[in-house]
């Protein structure tokens, strides 16, 4: 399976950027604090979709805890398609939930990409990522 790096040094706290793997855009974003603790605060009985929807962390729960690429929960790594049609989801706040929204048909996603309103089912999926050293997140 192919893999890439990215280097995330120049992705300030509060932005994303976003890349292409394997055909499908991923976001990349640098959690600001508040984004990190409304996410954390969530409980998951208020969830819809209570899996972490993580194949780094298998069967996990879909606590903040277990999306986040790193502990401190800085950065979220997931694929920027939505789980109801795969439309490419609005970031930056967007929505009633301040994550994601999608204007395909109206799927509003938290600050943990996990899904809180709308048609869509399941939480933003993760990808397969893990940093290789403090400035580069490897894909795949
Ligand atoms: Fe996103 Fe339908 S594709 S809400």
């Amino acid at each position: 399976l192919s893999s890439i790096r990215v280097d995330v040094s120049g992705v300030e706290v509060g932005t994303q950027i976003s890349v292409k793997f394997l055909g499908k855009p991923v976001f990349i974003r640098r959690r600001t604090e508040e984004e990190i603790s409304e996410a954390r605060a969530v409980e998951l009985g208020e969830l819809i979709d209570q899996s972490a929807e993580n194949p780094n962390k298998p069967g996990a729960d879909a606590s903040d805890e277990n999306r986040s690429l790193d502990e401190s929960g800085e950065w979220l790594v997931m694929m920027g398609v939505c789980t109801h049609l795969g439309c490419v989801p609005l970031g930056d706040g967007a929505g009633d939930f301040h994550g994601w929204f999608c204007p395909c048909h109206g799927s509003h996603y938290d600050t943990s990409g996990r899904i809180r309103k709308g048609p869509a089912p399941e939480n933003l999926h993760i990808p397969v990522a893990e940093f290789v050293d403090e400035n580069t997140i490897k894909l795949g």
